[in-house]
């Protein structure tokens, strides 16, 4: 029997964070101020195993899970992962995939598409270096980043996918340079409205740029037209430049939530299951599988948290919400 929640979503996606490190930093998830270089982060005995996490995966397959989505901190900086991602390609009818910074591509993207992985999503805030370097605050340049989006699509993972985090009073300049680069290009380019995630990145309302206002931009010099989704809960929203030379996403959770169709869970990297990214609280897997349980155990203890889940923060967001004690983007992996 497929999982349904209390309002009747079913689970169809598991995003899972292997590391909550990252070698960049982030202004919107990872400020310095607050992760510097004192910031305590997850000892390799509290991160889960691959072991453990192949074995998680594939009790969530059973439970209807098509779409394994690894991502950080970043995903590259863990040791030896194109080994996890051989383990988890074994799993049938399994679109298998990863979201990373791009900077550590060049040295990784052939042993990943060996190792069975489908595709990837690359992020990138601006093509202008003195913006793009603000932004990722450890100096790294456009170029290095385009080098990996490029070695990803010379092995075949693609159809590659940009990200692109628009902060107001940062990087809006850099929407129409992005959206003319890579429509020439063929990536898929997707704008995400800059999210309240964790409590460290002193979100305001004022700062987001709204996915609305981000296709009206585009529209004036490249006409759009709304596409339909791929699949139902599909988190961008799909828009096609008018004289079909591709097309561009919107990732619009503040303005335009999308919980009404959320199927995902997330694992953090220590093994904890959230059913929300903006949840105050997660589930412990870690215990129960270091603690002997087998899988029917495992696989009701996911029945459980699922068939209670009522998570739809992005809907009720206000100014109360903001300031609930919610985990970190670089924990749970965005
Ligand atoms: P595709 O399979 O390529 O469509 O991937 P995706 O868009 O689901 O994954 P990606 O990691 O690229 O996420 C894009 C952006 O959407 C990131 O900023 C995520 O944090 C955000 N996002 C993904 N899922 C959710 C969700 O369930 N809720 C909210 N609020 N944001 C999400
Ligand atoms: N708001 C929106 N997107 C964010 N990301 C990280 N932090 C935030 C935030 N506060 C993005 C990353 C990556 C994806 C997983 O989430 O840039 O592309
Ligand atoms: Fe690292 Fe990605 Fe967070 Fe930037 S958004 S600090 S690259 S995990
Ligand atoms: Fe799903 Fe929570 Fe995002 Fe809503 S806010 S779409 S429930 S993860």
């Amino acid at each position: 029997m497929p999982l349904t929640d209390t309002l009747n979503r079913s689970l169809r996606d598991l995003r899972i964070s292997v590391t909550d490190r990252c070698n960049f930093r982030c202004v919107y998830c990872m400020p310095k101020e607050i992760f510097g270089p004192d910031h305590q982060f997850l000892h390799r005995d509290q991160i889960l195993t691959f072991e453990e996490i192949t074995r998680l995966a594939r009790i969530f397959a059973a439970h209807g899970v098509r779409k394994i989505r690894l991502t950080g901190g970043e995903p590259l900086v863990r040791k030896d992962l194109p080994d996890l991602i051989s383990m988890l390609a074994e799993i049938p009818d399994l679109d298998l995939t990863l979201t990373t910074n791009g900077s550590l591509l060049p040295k990784h993207a052939r042993a990943l598409k060996d190792a069975g992985l489908k595709r990837v999503t690359v992020s990138l805030d601006s093509l202008d270096n003195a913006i793009f370097k603000s932004m990722n605050d450890v100096d790294f340049p456009v170029e290095k980043v385009i080098e990996g989006m490029e070695a990803a699509a010379a092995v075949g993972l693609d159809p590659i996918k940009v990200n692109m985090v628009v902060k107001r009073g940062l990087n809006e300049s850099s929407i129409l340079p992005m959206a003319r680069y890579f429509r020439e290009k063929g990536y898929i380019l997707r704008f995400i409205e800059y999210m309240d995630v964790g409590h460290s990145n002193g979100w305001r309302m004022d700062d987001v740029v709204s996915a609305a206002e981000i296709v009206k931009m585009i529209d004036a010099e490249m006409p759009l037209e709304p596409v339909t989704p791929n699949y139902q809960g599909e988190v961008a929203g799909r828009w096609r430049y008018k004289d079909g030379s591709g097309e561009v996403g919107m990732v619009a959770s503040v303005t335009q939530a999308f919980c009404r169709d959320c199927n995902r869970a997330r694992i953090t990297a220590e093994g904890k299951l959230y059913t929300c990214l903006f949840a105050v609280k997660g589930h412990d897997f870690r215990d129960l599988l270091r603690g002997g349980a087998t899988d029917d155990e495992v696989s009701q203890f996911i029945a459980n948290v699922w068939g209670k889940r009522d998570d739809r923060y992005s809907e009720l967001r206000s100014e109360n919400t903001i300031s609930l004690p919610k985990v970190e983007m670089s924990h749970i992996g965005g």
